[in-house]
């Protein structure tokens, strides 16, 4: 069993101590927001936040989140109030959405430790979050609204 606590609520997960966070959050804890994409920590599409920083959960073996805080999109605001959430709205950014709880997630973290980031702090910062339908200007300006906003 491996203990630790996901938006909030403590959880006890009876699984491989190697299982990828991804299953667990997905398959045990059945919270979907977070999408598999490539499972070798290129796409971006499983970032959630462990102890507040940005994590590939596809490549994160249970183990190593025991003890800690693990945040997933659906546990960004308890009522999709954070301002990436209202930015994404107003910008209008997703196409298909596959990708899109992890750039939120991404661009979360961006903002907890860099509030007003430039347009080239945004992009580097941004970078390994791959969007096959081509959505980057509009993560941009959600992201550039979002610490406008907030
Ligand atoms: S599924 Fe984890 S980085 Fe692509
Ligand atoms: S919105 Fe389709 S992959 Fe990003």
């Amino acid at each position: 069993m491996t203990a630790f606590t996901i938006n909030g609520r403590a959880v006890d997960v009876a699984a491989r101590h190697d299982t990828p966070l991804l299953w667990v959050i997905r398959e045990h804890l059945k919270l979907t927001g977070t999408k598999f994409g490539c499972g070798i920590a290129q796409c971006g599409a499983c970032t959630v936040h462990v102890d507040g920083e940005p994590a590939r959960s596809c490549v994160t073996p249970l183990e190593s989140v025991a003890g800690r805080a693990v945040t997933t999109i659906e546990g960004l605001s308890p009522d999709a109030s954070h301002p990436l959430q209202k930015s994404w709205i107003a910008e209008q950014v997703p196409q298909c959405g596959y990708c899109q709880s992890g750039q939120i997630m991404q661009a979360a973290a961006l903002l907890a430790s860099n509030p007003s980031p430039t347009r080239e702090q945004i992009i580097e910062y941004m970078d390994g979050n791959i969007c096959r339908c081509g959505t980057y200007l509009r993560i941009i300006s959600a992201i550039q609204r979002a610490a406008r906003e907030a």
